[in-house]
């Protein structure tokens, strides 16, 4: 898994063979929902911060509760000036430590072990795949707070509000796997409250294999969102 720098245009299947290689999480936690992002999801969130935004390459990054560190060393591979990722809990910073050896990104990786609370300073992109709040109502919401609070522009997941069938049809059908979708009222409205502007919303697949005894089959599926935010400037 060798890195380097790279400042050259990335293909999508290069950066998830990249994201493959990183080791998952290895003992979930379902209190603190520890399931790791799918290459897929992971690649298409960084593509469109790299290559559609300009937010990754040369820019400082934060990965608010980066668990085994796929996010933020994408970020790295993909040419970030350098990358801070947060977590709660030890064995996910151990685990992302051990990747980050593995893969000897060239810019700065730094792993911290601590509550997002804690979290100070100014990074021009934040990623995160936030806990969304199925085993403690809301927990996506502190991390939605903290994003707007460090960060410039923010690369967020949520769950898709419903099941609805028709966009599932639409993502399976759709060689991006992405599709373009409304905000919810509440995210929207919230975000709004914290000095925010939800620019676009994109509906994606996600697939993850059987980790808590409530997943039933061997594979699940479900939509995600992913929400790029940006901070309003404070006028004058
Ligand atoms: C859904 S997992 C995502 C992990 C990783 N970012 C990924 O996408 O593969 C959410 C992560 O947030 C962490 N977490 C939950 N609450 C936290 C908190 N208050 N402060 C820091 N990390 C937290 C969990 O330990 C977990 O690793």
């Amino acid at each position: 898994m060798g890195n380097t720098t790279q400042k050259r245009l990335i293909r999508k299947l290069e950066l998830e063979l990249f994201l493959s290689q990183i080791k998952s999480q290895p003992s979930p936690k379902v209190g603190l929902e520890q399931y790791t992002v799918s290459e897929v999801v992971a690649a298409n969130m960084l593509y469109i911060a790299a290559y559609t935004n300009g937010d990754i390459v040369d820019k400082s990054v934060l990965d608010l509760g980066c668990g085994t560190g796929r996010l933020a060393l994408a970020a790295s591979y993909l040419g970030a000036q350098f990358v801070v990722g947060v977590d709660i809990d030890k064995t996910s910073i151990i685990t992302a430590s051990y990747n980050s050896d593995k893969s000897r990104p060239k810019t700065r990786v730094q792993w911290v072990l601590a509550d997002i609370s804690a979290v100070t300073g100014n990074f021009d992109t934040v990623l995160q795949n936030p806990p969304f709040g199925v085993q403690k109502r809301a927990a996506d919401r502190k991390f939605l707070e903290k994003a707007l609070e460090v960060g410039n522009v923010v690369y967020s997941l949520h769950n898709h509000p419903c099941v609805d069938k028709q966009l599932i049809r639409q993502l399976k059908a759709n060689p991006s796997g992405l599709v373009q979708v409304e905000p919810s009222p509440f995210i929207e409205k919230f975000v709004e409250s914290h000095s925010g502007v939800v620019k676009a919303v994109y509906a994606m697949l996600m697939t993850i294999p059987r980790m808590f005894d409530f997943h039933i089959k061997m594979k699940h599926d479900f939509v995600v969102d992913l929400y790029l935010i940006k901070k309003q400037e404070r006028r004058k």
